[in-house]
């Protein structure tokens, strides 16, 4: 057994690096008797030298240029700058080039260059590992790649983006506005450094493209992924679907369908009560269907400095170790092209919010161009109004097409009594 302390050189000093350097620093005993040696940060790199950090970095080696720490006197590169290119993707590239296993928290570099980056650390007998890319602190991806393979994976399907999920559920709480508190959400160290990604969806499709994988054995592919994000989603929406008794979650889905999967990243609204319904703030939950093992639940702190220097140093420990799998959880040259499901057309109950002017025989156009359709209603609501203000029409549909729904919309938009765009989420029922 190698005693040896395992020689760690860092890149990235914000949220995360800043919270594995802490968490090095306060727990280091512990840790050093559960790895069986010390695990010594020897060299650390950021933009500004003198920035004040969240760990003392003085008696640590500094260099300017982070592909530097490639040819540093260590074992494992930990890469936390972020970026799918540039000098992440260099320095990962570097270090694996010389002999160094690398540690990174980057979703967005991993979903574009994971499988390409495997197949290099697997050549040389090298880790690479990304505990923290996906879901924060919920150890989804060692669950994944290590411990739920004996039946195969069904579905994999859950809230990503601890962002998103604290915007929704500060704004349901408290009825602020979303650009307030994206605000809280950047300061907490939650948020992308361009949060539009977080927003957007895209957050979410690269951690999808990653569960997807590993559950699936095939490529990450961003490609056949439709993603919304939640910058639709109005303050209306919000309280009405709690008026309905459901929440909006943006979700991440992957399912097998036939012989192809299918990967979705939307907004749903996720009944209150359930599991994923109370998954609230910074949170993620993660529901995985593993066949005849059954459905598990994963819930814990999706963003931030501590869960997510949790998965950075619990993937150290497995490298001081040894102990480490294929990135992916196969050898990388067995990872397949995901074949895409067949564009069915899938069926959901959908909330619908039409902003009209309130004149009679609004109510009756609407539910014609439905019925026209074929989507049938469950209920519905219309809030009162000041005089000469539009109101909402509120409408749950029963099962339908999306097509079916997508074809009435298009009616329903060439109305003159019917204003600006509706709100569509389709609701998670399960
Ligand atoms: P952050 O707070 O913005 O920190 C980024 C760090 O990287 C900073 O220390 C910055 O230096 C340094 N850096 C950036 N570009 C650099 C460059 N070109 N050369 C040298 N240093 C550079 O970001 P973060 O939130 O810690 O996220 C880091 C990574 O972890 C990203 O891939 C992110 O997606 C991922 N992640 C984040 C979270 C989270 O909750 N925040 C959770 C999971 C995964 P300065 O400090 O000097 O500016
Ligand atoms: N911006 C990401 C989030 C960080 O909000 O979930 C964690 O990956």
């Amino acid at each position: 057994m190698n005693t040896a302390p395992l020689r760690i050189a860092v890149a990235g000093l914000g949220t995360v690096g800043g919270g594995v350097l802490k968490a090095l620093q306060t727990r280091g005993g512990e840790l050093a008797e559960r790895a069986g040696r010390r695990l010594d940060v020897v060299a650390v790199s950021a933009r500004e030298r003198e920035k004040p950090r969240a760990a003392d970095i003085s008696g640590i080696a500094w260099v300017d240029d982070p592909s530097a720490l490639a040819s540093a006197d260590a074992d494992v590169v930990v890469e936390l700058m972020g970026g799918e290119d540039g000098a992440a993707l260099a320095l990962i590239e570097a270090a694996l080039s010389s002999n160094k296993h690398v540690v990174t928290a980057n979703k967005a570099l991993l979903a574009r260059h994971g499988a390409r980056l495997a197949a290099l650390a697997e050549r040389s007998g090298l880790a690479l590992k990304f505990e923290a890319a996906a879901a924060g602190g919920i150890p989804i991806v060692k669950a994944l790649r290590e411990s739920l393979i004996a039946h195969g994976i069904n579905s994999v399907c859950g809230i990503l983006n601890g962002t998103c999920n604290f915007i929704l559920t500060e704004m349901e709480k408290t009825g602020r506005g979303f650009a307030d508190v994206l605000k809280d959400a950047q300061a907490l160290g939650y948020a992308e450094a361009d949060p539009a990604l977080d927003i957007g969806g895209g957050d979410t499709a690269h951690k999808l493209a990653l569960l997807s994988s590993l559950a699936f054995g095939t490529v990450p592919d961003l490609e056949h992924m439709h993603v919304e994000g939640i910058a639709a989603i109005m303050p209306e929406d919000i309280r009405y679907a709690r008026e309905f008794g459901f929440r909006i979650k943006l979700l991440g889905v992957a399912r097998r369908v036939g012989a192809g999967i299918e990967q979705r990243v939307r907004p749903a609204m996720v009944r209150a009560g359930t599991p994923l319904g109370e998954a609230s703030g910074a949170f993620n939950a993660v529901a995985v269907d593993a066949g005849e093992a059954g459905p598990f639940f994963f819930e814990g702190r999706g963003a931030g400095a501590g869960p997510t220097a949790s998965a950075v140093i619990a993937d150290l420990v497995d490298i001081a170790l040894g102990s480490f799998e294929p990135a992916f959880g196969k050898p990388a040259h067995t990872l397949t092209p995901l074949v895409p499901a067949p564009a069915t057309d899938a069926s959901s109950a959908f909330y619908l919010r039409f902003n009209v002017l309130d004149i009679p025989g609004v109510v009756a156009e609407i539910a014609g161009h439905l019925a026209d359709a074929g989507v049938s209603i469950e209920s519905m609501l219309q809030r009162g109004r000041n005089p000469g203000e539009a109101v909402s029409i509120v409408m749950i549909t029963h099962d339908t097409p999306q097509a079916s729904v997508t074809r009435a919309l298009k009616a329903i938009a060439r109305s003159d009594k019917v204003l600006g765009s509706p709100g569509v989420i389709p609701m998670e029922l399960g």
